[in-house]
C-alpha cells in the first residue's frame, strides 16, 4: 500500500524527535547517575563569586583600610615558598567550604584573570598551586596573621617587586 507523503514526513518528525528526547533522557539520567552535573555546574570563577568575592570585590580590588585587593597581588606572594604557604593558610582561603582541589582552582583562577603580570619580575608566571601543595599547608596554623604578611611581604620585597605593605 502506497503511504502519502505527508504521512511519511509526519513520522520522521515523530521519529527525530523521540529520538532526541530518548539521547537527552539518556545523557541526563548518566550524569545524574555518575553525580557529574553539579561538578559539570562549578567552577572556579562561580566558586569565586560565591566564596571570596563578598570580600575581595568583583575585580579582586578588596576594601580600602579593610581587605587586601588580591589582583596584581596574589601572583607576588606566589613567588616565595613562604609567601604561597601563607596564601593558603591566610583565613579566608584556609577556612572557606572549597575542598582543596577547588581551592588551588580558585587562586590559581585569580592568578591567571588577575594577575597583571607586568608587576611580577620573574619573567614567567609563578608556578600554580597543586592539590598536593593545598593539601600539604593549607591545614599548618598561622598564630599571628598580620606578623606573617608583614614578614613575608619583607622578605618578597628584598627580592623585586611585593604587595603593598598596607592596604
Ligand atoms: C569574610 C571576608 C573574606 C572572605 C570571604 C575571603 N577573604 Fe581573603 N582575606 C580577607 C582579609 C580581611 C584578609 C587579610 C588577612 C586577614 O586579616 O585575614 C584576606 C587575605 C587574603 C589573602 C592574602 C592577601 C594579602 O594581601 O594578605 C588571600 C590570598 C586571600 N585572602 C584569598 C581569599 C580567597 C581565595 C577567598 C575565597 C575562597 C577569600 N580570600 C575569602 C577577607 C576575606
Amino acid at each position: 500500500m502506497a503511504v502519502p507523503r505527508r504521512t511519511v514526513g509526519q513520522r520522521a518528525i515523530v521519529r527525530r524527535a523521540i529520538g532526541r528526547r530518548a539521547i537527552g533522557a539518556t545523557l541526563s539520567g548518566l550524569a545524574a547517575v555518575a553525580g557529574i552535573w553539579p561538578d559539570a555546574l562549578a567552577s572556579p570563577a562561580q566558586d569565586y563569586v560565591l566564596h571570596c568575592m563578598g570580600c575581595h570585590g568583583a575585580t579582586a580590588e578588596g576594601v580600602p583600610g579593610k581587605v587586601p585587593p588580591l589582583a596584581r597581588s596574589l601572583v607576588q606572594f606566589m613567588r616565595s615558598p613562604a609567601g604561597r604557604s601563607y596564601v593558603l593558610r591566610v583565613p579566608g582561603a584556609s577556612n572557606s567550604m572549597l575542598t582543596d582541589a577547588q581551592l588551588a582552582g580558585v587562586l590559581n583562577w585569580i592568578a591567571a584573570r588577575y594577575g597583571g603580570t607586568q608587576d611580577v619580575t620573574t619573567a614567567a608566571m609563578p608556578p600554580v598551586f597543586t592539590l598536593q601543595e593545598v593539601s600539604a599547608q593549607r591545614r599548618l596554623p598561622m598564630a599571628a596573621v598580620q606578623a606573617t604578611r608583614r614578614e613575608v611581604v619583607r622578605e618578597l620585597a628584598a627580592s623585586g617587586t611585593a604587595p603593598s605593605d598596607n592596604y
